[in-house]
């Protein structure tokens, strides 16, 4: 959730760590410090609010200095103020946090009655504490980090200095991801490669309970015996560019445009017009697959959207039974497992909490294997998953996940194609969906051309408090997402329904003042869902209704919109009608002058339960 970035350097780090913190701010942006070594002084500079405004602080008042650390927060112990942003500094020691320690109040309790005085609520104090106690009796700065992180209960990913080691900086993780840029005279800590890209590209990503000392010259992982390790140093294949805004306005308005092509790279190489290719999900995956008789699909937000369009996808044309739950909720309850079933975990990051725990907890409840879809390649989710279906979407930088659902969508399609084929669906079926999901990226290109019209439409809703979103079958879930983004992003509440649901309850919301969303494209249910939404105009709602271009709509425009697009069959229809309701809830947040990016309360990666 929160971003961190350290430097052991020969220049001065301060400027470097400010723009590594600037790449990593979607992670957390309520408030940001550093500090750094000079000689034997640490310097501090914090301030709530984004990274611009501590950077403000520092540049007013500038301190050299080649050793650093430095943190964006998303505040979980203690309120977003500066007394509560990190680097926290304890007798000499100044460290950063990214997670939860759960043992904070003992520990703190503890460390009082020793006569020290906390000056922060937070839970990441009680470390620099407790390191600093270790080295007042003699212990090196590695060697009170290695000793403390023992002594901890929760996830953590720390990088800490001490007064006392000018040049050094030691980190370590557990249930947070720290992974070390490596350098050319210069060496680097961070949360996420993005964080590093400007000043390297070569990564070592550190593995659970690992400890790491950096000084400028030297990289030393210690595994978790405290003997030392080697790591692979990778090549990111991120580039300066991938991060960079353009000429959006937005993050998020940039990554809804590319995803034609990120769904265009998550399905290169992978299909052809005859079908999915062999092992597209790692070496022996179409011979489990083959075995799988049924499917546990885990995930949190946006991505659990996309397993529920699968579930429908999959029941319909592999005719196998699949559970869809989000990730909180299934680490903490006993799930049946019947024989045979695959658990697969989606997700952009990778280093989502409850998504980890879901899948770790899989372990011990047998099921067949793990499939990870996944957007981070060296992602916690991908290391441990059996087989692995990479989105290539590319960095998502904007919190509201756009491009990531699109690609889950795309490799789902795939995972549905491969499972579908192998239980003998109809040849010319699967020829059919084959075509739809290589048309998919045009498609929503094609779709994207309805931002006009979508901004447009905005405006009615710009002085909304609520509004409902309406879809059947696999449409249900992009409504969903559509109203998981209008809220995120506007602020304005919105909830989702299967259009059927309405009369059990929440036409009772519906009069003039609340906006209904439905999504509709042809299909079998289309005629239903004219249906609820002519109870919505008896009941004098304003209807928004995105339709697919040649089905009548029986005068449902009466007080409202039709929006004609192409959904391009019904296999794809729920990836491309996705695209606006991206649009429409950019568009109403631009208009009502949120902060599209970073949304109140929210943090791109939850790495904290
Ligand atoms: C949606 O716009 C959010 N960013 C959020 O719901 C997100 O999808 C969720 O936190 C899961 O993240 P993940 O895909 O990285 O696991």
């Amino acid at each position: 959730m929160c971003g961190i970035v350290a430097a052991a350097a020969q220049r001065d780090v301060a400027p470097l760590l400010i723009a590594g913190l600037k790449a990593l701010e979607y992670r957390g942006y309520d408030s940001a410090g550093l500090a750094v070594l000079n000689g034997g002084e640490i310097r501090r500079v914090r301030a709530k609010g984004k990274v611009r405004e501590m950077e403000g602080l520092y540049r007013a008042d500038p301190f050299p200095g080649g050793t650093g650390i430095a943190h964006t927060r998303w505040a979980t112990h203690g309120v977003p103020n500066t007394a509560n942003a990190h680097p926290h500094v304890q007798g000499g020691v100044a460290l950063v946090h990214n997670g939860i320690i759960e043992n904070y109040a003992t520990l703190r309790g503890e460390l009082e009655a020793r006569g020290h005085v906390f000056t922060s609520e937070t839970d990441t104090e009680v470390m620099a504490a407790l390191i600093s106690e270790r080295m007042v009796s003699g212990k090196s700065l590695l060697d009170a980090v290695s000793s403390v992180v023992h002594e901890l209960e929760g996830a953590y990913a720390i990088a800490v200095v001490s007064d006392s080691e000018p040049g050094r900086v030691v980190g370590a993780r557990r249930g947070a991801p720290l992974l070390v840029g490596v350098g050319i005279g210069e060496n680097f800590l961070g949360s996420d490669a993005q964080a590093l890209i400007q000043v390297t590209n070569k990564i070592i990503y550190l593995e659970e309970h690992d400890v790491v000392e950096i000084t400028r010259d030297q990289v030393q992982v210690y595994g978790h015996d405290g003997k030392p390790v080697e790591r692979a140093v990778h090549e990111s294949e991120l580039s300066k560019d991938a991060v960079e805004r353009g000429e959006y306005r937005h993050y998020m308005q940039k990554e809804i445009f590319e995803q034609p092509r990120a769904v265009a790279d998550t399905l290169e190489a992978r299909i052809s017009p005859n079908g999915v290719l062999p092992n597209i999900f790692g070496v022996g995956g179409d011979e489990l697959l083959a075995k799988v008789k049924g499917l546990h699909i885990i995930a949190c937000g946006t991505s659990y959207h996309a397993g529920l369009v699968a579930k429908y996808w999959i029941e319909e044309y592999a005719r196998l039974p699949v559970n869809v739950e989000v990730a909180s909720e299934y680490r903490y309850r006993e799930a049946v497992v019947p024989d045979g079933t695959l658990f697969v975990a989606i997700s952009q990051s990778g280093e989502t909490a409850d998504t980890l725990a879901a899948m770790r907890e899989s372990r011990r409840r047998g099921y067949l294997g793990t499939l990870a879809i996944c957007n981070v390649p060296e992602s916690s989710v991908v290391r441990e998953a059996d087989l692995k279906l990479m989105t290539r979407a590319g960095p998502e930088i904007g919190v509201a996940s756009t491009k990531a659902f699109t690609t889950q969508l795309a490799a789902l399609g795939l995972l549905t194609l491969q499972l579908a084929h192998q239980r003998g669906l109809d040849g010319a079926r699967y020829a059919d969906l084959t075509a739809q999901l290589l048309h998919m990226p045009s498609m929503i290109e094609k779709a994207l051309e309805l931002e006009p019209r979508i901004i447009e439409l905005s405006e009615r809703l710009i002085h909304r408090q609520h509004a409902l979103f309406l879809g059947r079958g696999a449409q249900h879930p992009v409504a969903m997402e559509g109203a998981l983004k209008l809220k995120e992003i506007s602020y304005i509440h919105a909830e989702a329904y299967a259009a059927g649901e309405l009369k059990h309850g929440p036409l009772a919301l519906v009069d003039e003042d609340m906006p209904v969303i439905a999504v509709a494209p042809n299909g079998p249910l289309l005629d239903k869902l004219k249906s609820n939404l002519q109870e919505v105009r008896a009941r004098g709602g304003e209807l928004l209704v995105f339709a697919d271009g040649e089905a009548s709509m029986d005068g449902n425009a009466s007080r409202g919109v039709i929006l004609r697009m192409d959904g391009g069959g019904d296999f794809i229809a729920p990836a491309v009608f996705t695209v606006p309701m991206q649009l429409l809830a950019y568009h109403v947040a631009v208009l009502r002058g949120t902060d599209v990016d970073q949304p109140r309360n929210l943090a791109k990666s939850v790495t904290v339960e």
